[in-house]
C-alpha cells in the first residue's frame, strides 16, 4: 500500500494531503492549530501563529472561532504575525488586511490585540526598512513562528513574494505582480485602484516557521498547485522553494488536485482501470505529446510513455488508435441541431425532429456570440426555432462615460424633436453629480444601472438579429440575483429559478445551450448554470414530458476551452462563418477595445474567440483529422 502511494506520488516533491472539500480540510487544519495553542498553554508558553488573508484561510478561521465559542479554546496565550499588507493602506479601509483579520478572526476570539502583528500600511516610505527589520526581530524574540498558514497566488506567490523573490528574502516592501493585481481588482473596484506595492514577510522568514501549512482550494488553483508541487525549484514560482523545507505540508481539496500527475496522467505513475474516457484522454495526450497524428502512434510510443498496460490489455495499438480516431471523427458535425433524414447513430445530435426548438442561454449579453456564435448562426440558418435568453443585464460592464453619452443622445434627440427634455436634463445632472464622488466598487444608482443595461440590451438585439433571429425569440431575463448580489450578502435564487422554469415551460426546448464555463471573473456563469440546472431538474421531477427529450449542451466562454478529449460535439466553421461571427461580436460595442472586466486576457473578445476556435481546429488537425478554419466545441451535460 505504502509502496503504491510512493509510486503514485513520485512526481510530487512536497507532502500533499487531499480532502474531499475545503470545509473538511479547514476543520483539520483548525484542529492542528488548536492543538498547538493548547499544548503551549499546558506548557505555560505563548503560541506564535503566522497568519494569511485571502479566501483560503477563511474557513480555518471560522472553525477556530467555533472552537473558541463552543469548546472553550482560548487565544489568551496566542501571538500572531500576519504575512502581509498592501502598501499604502489604512487599517480601516475595506481592503485592509487589518480589517480582514479583525472581521474574520480577532473580533470573535479572546486574543489580546497587543499580541497581534500585521505589517503597517500607513508608514512613510523611508520608515519601512526599519519597520521590516523590527518585524523580523520581533518574530525572533518570540522564538520564531510555531505554525505558518499560507495561501498560494496564481503567480505562485506565498505571502506577497512574487516571482523573482529570493529564497532567503526577509520582510520588505515589494511590487505586486500584474496578475496578482488583476486578481485583487474585484476587491478594489478595478485594477487601477489596487496598490502596486505591499509589505510582506520574506521567503526566508516563512521558512523559519516550525510548521508550514499551505492551503489551496478549487480548480482555480489546480495549475499553480501542480507547478508548486511537481515543478523544478525556481524563482519563477516562489512556492517551489517550499520543496526544500522539511516542515511543510500542502493541504488541498480535490478540485485543486486535479492537475497533479497521479490524477491528470495516472498511467505515468500506476496501473489504471482503463475505461473509454481514460483511454481517449491517454491516446490524445500521447499524440499531442509526441506531436504525431493518432493513426501513426506505434507500440513503442505506447510502451515508452507509460501506456504499456493499455497496449497489453486492449492492443494491438493500431486498433486502439482507430477506435479513438473514429470517436473523435464522430464528434465533428456541421449540423448542431441534428441532420434530418441521416443515420444519427454516430452523430452527436439526433436527426429527429427535423425542426428543433433550441434555446441558447447567455449569462451576459455577449456570451452567446463570443462562445458559440458560429453554431448559433448555423442553427438559425438550418431552420431550427432558435431562441436566445440573456440571463443578466450585464450592466456592471459598461463604462460610466459611455453611459453618459447615451443619456446625452437621448436629451439631444428629444430637443431635436422639440420635446421637453427637462426630466432628462435633471436626471443627467444627478448622474454626473453621483459619478463625481463614486467610490471604486460602489454600486451605481438605479437609473445609471438601467441605462447601462439598456445599452447592452440594444447591442444584444443587434447581434442576435445579425445571427438570424427574429425579435420575438430574443428574451431578456434580467435575473434579479445579478443586481441583488451587489446589495445583499446572502443571495437567494428562488425567483431566478422560477423565471427560468417559466421560460423553459413556454419554449419546451429540444436543446439547451448553456455556458459551462465557470472561470469568468465574477462567477456569474456558474450561478447562471446552476439556476438553469435547478429549473430544469424541477421541471423534470414535475414530469414535464419535453424534459425527457431535451439535451443540454455546454459551451465555454471567453475564458477557457474544453480539452480535446472532453469534446462531444465539434462544429466546424467556414472562413465566412468566422467572419459573420466576428461581425456579431462587433455589435457589442461597449465591450470592445478595453472592456471594464477583461479578466486575465488583454486580447479583445473577438480575438480570443477566433484564436480559441482556431486552436481547437489546429489540435484536431494535429491529431490527424481534417483541417478546418475554426471549431466550436461542446460537451453534453449528463445527469448522474
Ligand atoms: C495573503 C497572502 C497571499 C494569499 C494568496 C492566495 O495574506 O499573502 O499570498 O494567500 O494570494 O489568496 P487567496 O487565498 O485569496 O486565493
Amino acid at each position: 500500500m505504502l509502496l503504491n502511494l510512493l509510486e503514485e506520488t513520485r512526481y510530487e516533491k512536497v507532502p500533499v494531503k487531499i480532502y474531499d472539500n475545503d470545509s473538511e480540510a479547514s476543520f483539520d487544519v483548525a484542529k492542528r492549530i488548536a492543538a498547538i495553542i493548547k499544548q503551549k498553554q499546558a506548557e505555560g508558553k505563548q503560541a506564535v501563529l503566522g497568519l494569511a488573508t485571502g479566501v483560503s484561510p477563511i474557513k480555518v478561521y471560522k472553525e477556530l472561532i467555533r472552537l473558541h465559542k463552543e469548546e472553550g479554546l482560548s487565544f489568551k496565550n496566542v501571538v500572531t504575525f500576519n504575512l502581509d499588507e498592501y502598501y499604502p493602506m489604512q487599517p480601516d479601509a475595506e481592503q485592509s488586511y487589518v480589517r480582514f483579520m479583525k472581521e474574520q478572526l480577532f473580533n470573535h476570539v479572546d486574543i489580546d490585540m497587543a499580541n497581534v502583528n500585521i505589517p503597517d500600511g500607513t508608514l512613510a516610505e523611508q520608515d519601512i526598512a526599519a519597520f521590516c527589520l523590527a518585524y523580523e526581530q520581533k518574530i525572533n524574540s518570540y522564538g520564531g513562528i510555531d505554525v505558518q498558514v499560507l495561501g498560494i497566488g496564481r503567480t505562485g506567490h506565498i505571502g506577497f513574494n512574487e516571482p523573482g523573490s529570493a529564497p532567503n528574502s526577509g520582510t520588505r516592501l515589494v511590487t505586486l505582480n500584474d496578475l496578482t493585481r488583476r486578481d485583487a481588482s474585484k476587491d478594489f473596484g478595478g485594477k487601477e485602484n489596487v496598490p502596486t506595492k505591499a509589505i510582506t514577510m520574506g521567503i526566508g522568514t516563512i521558512f523559519k516557521a516550525r510548521e508550514i501549512i499551505l492551503l489551496g482550494w478549487s480548480g482555480k488553483k489546480a495549475s499553480i498547485i501542480k507547478k508548486a508541487v511537481e515543478g523544478n525549484i525556481s524563482p519563477d514560482v516562489p512556492a517551489t522553494y517550499l520543496q526544500t523545507s522539511d516542515n511543510v505540508e500542502f493541504v488541498i481539496d480535490q478540485a485543486a488536485s486535479v492537475d497533479l500527475t497521479r490524477f491528470d496522467l495516472p498511467w505515468l505513475v500506476k496501473d489504471c482501470v482503463w475505461d473509454d474516457v481514460l483511454i481517449k484522454k491517454a491516446v490524445v495526450w500521447l499524440a499531442k505529446t509526441l506531436n504525431k497524428p493518432i493513426l501513426k502512434l506505434t507500440e513503442s510510443d505506447y510502451n515508452n510513455n507509460g501506456m504499456a498496460q493499455l497496449a497489453t490489455e486492449f492492443g494491438p495499438v493500431y486498433n486502439i488508435n482507430i477506435s479513438i480516431f473514429n470517436n473523435i471523427q464522430h464528434t465533428i458535425t456541421g449540423w448542431p441541431g441534428g441532420k434530418f433524414g441521416a443515420d444519427d447513430s454516430q452523430r452527436p445530435e439526433r436527426a429527429e425532429p427535423k425542426v428543433k426548438r433550441s434555446i441558447v442561454f447567455s449569462p451576459h449579453p455577449d456570451d452567446d456570440v463570443i462562445s458559440m456564435g458560429g453554431t448559433f448562426i448555423r442553427l438559425a440558418d438550418q431552420g431550427h426555432e432558435v431562441h436566445v435568453a440573456y440571463q443578466t443585464s450585464g450592466n456592471t460592464a459598461v463604462w460610466d462615460d459611455e453611459m453618459l453619452r447615451y443619456v446625452e443622445f437621448a436629451m439631444d434627440f428629444a430637443r431635436s424633436q422639440s420635446q421637453d427634455a427637462a426630466y432628462l436634463d435633471n436626471l443627467y445632472k444627478s448622474m454626473v453629480e453621483f459619478l463625481k464622488t463614486k467610490q471604486p466598487n460602489q454600486s451605481d444608482t438605479e437609473p445609471i444601472r438601467t441605462v447601462k443595461g439598456l445599452i447592452r440590451k440594444g447591442e444584444a438585439i443587434a447581434s442576435a438579429r445579425l445571427a438570424g433571429l427574429a425579435d420575438q425569440r430574443i428574451h431578456f431575463m434580467d435575473l434579479p440575483f445579478y443586481d441583488r448580489g451587489k446589495f445583499q450578502k446572502e443571495v437567494s435564487y428562488e425567483d431566478d429559478i422560477q423565471q427560468t422554469m417559466q421560460l423553459l415551460r413556454d419554449i419546451k426546448p429540444h436543446q439547451i445551450f448553456t455556458a459551462g464555463d465557470f472561470a469568468d471573473p465574477h462567477g456569474t456563469h456558474k450561478v447562471c448554470f446552476e439556476i438553469i440546472l435547478e429549473a430544469f431538474t424541477r421541471l423534470r421531477n414535475l414530469g414535464e414530458s419535453w424534459t425527457k427529450d431535451c439535451w443540454i449542451w455546454l459551451y465555454r466562454g471567453a475564458w477557457h476551452e474544453f480539452e480535446i478529449h472532453e469534446i462531444e460535439m465539434a462544429v466546424p466553421l467556414s472562413p465566412q462563418e468566422v467572419y459573420r461571427k466576428r461581425m456579431a461580436i462587433f455589435k457589442h460595442q461597449s465591450q470592445k477595445d478595453v472592456p471594464v472586466f477583461p479578466g486575465d486576457d488583454a486580447r479583445e473578445f473577438w480575438v480570443r474567440a477566433e484564436e480559441r476556435t482556431q486552436e481547437t481546429a489546429r489540435l484536431y488537425n494535429q491529431l490527424g483529422l481534417a483541417e478546418y478554419e475554426a471549431i466550436e466545441a461542446f460537451v453534453r451535460w449528463k445527469f448522474e
